[in-house]
């Protein structure tokens, strides 16, 4: 017996940093949107805890029980008193180390599955809990949809959105650190404001309108992305030109998002930026996606 979750990935459309804390994590107002990018996390139960991954940039991911996944899975077990041990397969299709929250997915993924399997009855604060614990980004991978996120982004509220958007995402050649992101941002930020959700921006997706939400997306990791990944300039350059309606880092980086008007206009944007060569690849997807579901 097995069991399968899929899990979107994510991109910020706002992501307001505050100064960083005395725990080193930063204060956020984080929006974040999933995107129809999915990656799959089976579960089934083995002799050994195992974990192994397929798809582009499976090699970067980690495989031992330091993965967050496995230690999802770890957790939950840990919490219920279940012995057995499982392998947990991860089909990557969210580009790994991107700032597309990858790595939270598989984590929100390992522990809907895990929970399937063993059937914990777990509530749902209690598997949002060990989200938390697991990563800022985490349970946010569970819910899916649309929410702001505060504290340091694990603190939800679900937000209404009236329309679906269409976005392309170019996958740099090679990842960023989120943490080493953060110090650049610590670096070239003197005095950060307490960072607040722009009612504009809340408005626009309430409204699902496009024009709205590509006047007010802002992302202030963007400067030490830029900073840290200096071509990542040429790539928002190439959106631009060929018709996107906003270009950003998509969260810690390097992976580049660009919102457009329609599924035409982002055919278009993806083409110019794989024709470009200033990404190694682009992809389309549309937004809002639900979080992780079963299979
Ligand atoms: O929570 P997560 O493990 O995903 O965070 C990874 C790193 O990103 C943290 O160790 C920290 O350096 C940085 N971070 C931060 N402020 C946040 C979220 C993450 O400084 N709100």
């Amino acid at each position: 017996m097995s069991v399968t979750a899929r899990v979107p990935a994510k991109v910020n459309v706002q992501l307001a940093v505050g100064a960083a804390r005395p725990d080193g994590f930063h204060d956020l107002a984080n929006v974040f949107l999933a995107v129809g990018l999915y990656d799959e996390v089976t579960v089934a139960p083995a002799d050994r805890p195992r974990i192994t991954c397929e798809g582009p940039g499976s090699d970067q991911v980690p495989l031992d029980r330091t993965n967050l996944a496995a230690r999802a899975a770890d957790l939950l077990a840990e919490r219920h008193g279940i012995s057995g041990a499982v392998h947990i397969h991860i089909a990557k299709d969210i580009p790994v180390a991107g700032g597309m929250a990858g790595g939270s997915a598989d984590a929100a993924g390992a522990l809907a599955a895990c929970d399937a399997l063993w059937g914990t009855g777990a509530t749902r604060e209690e598997l949002l809990g060990i989200c938390a614990e697991l990563g800022s980004d985490v349970p946010f991978s569970l819910v899916g949809g649309a929410a702001l996120g505060t504290g340091r982004g694990e603190k939800l509220e679900p937000l209404e959105v009236g329309g679906g958007f269409h976005w392309v995402f170019a996958v740099a050649d090679g990842g960023l650190s989120t943490p080493a992101v953060y110090r650049e941002f610590d670096r070239l930020t003197s005095a950060a404001p307490a960072p607040e959700a722009s009612p504009a921006l809340l408005e626009a997706l309430r409204k699902g309108d496009v024009e709205a939400l590509a006047a007010s997306v802002t992302n202030d990791l963007q400067p030490a992305a830029l900073s840290l990944f200096p071509s990542l300039s040429e790539t928002l350059a190439t959106g631009t030109a060929a018709g996107a309606l906003a270009a950003l880092v998509s969260g810690s980086g390097p992976t580049t998002a660009f919102l457009t008007a329609d599924a035409a206009s982002a055919r278009t944007v993806a083409d110019a930026l794989t024709a470009s060569g200033t990404c190694r690849t682009a992809r389309v997807a549309h937004s809002p996606a639900p979080g992780a579901t079963l299979l």
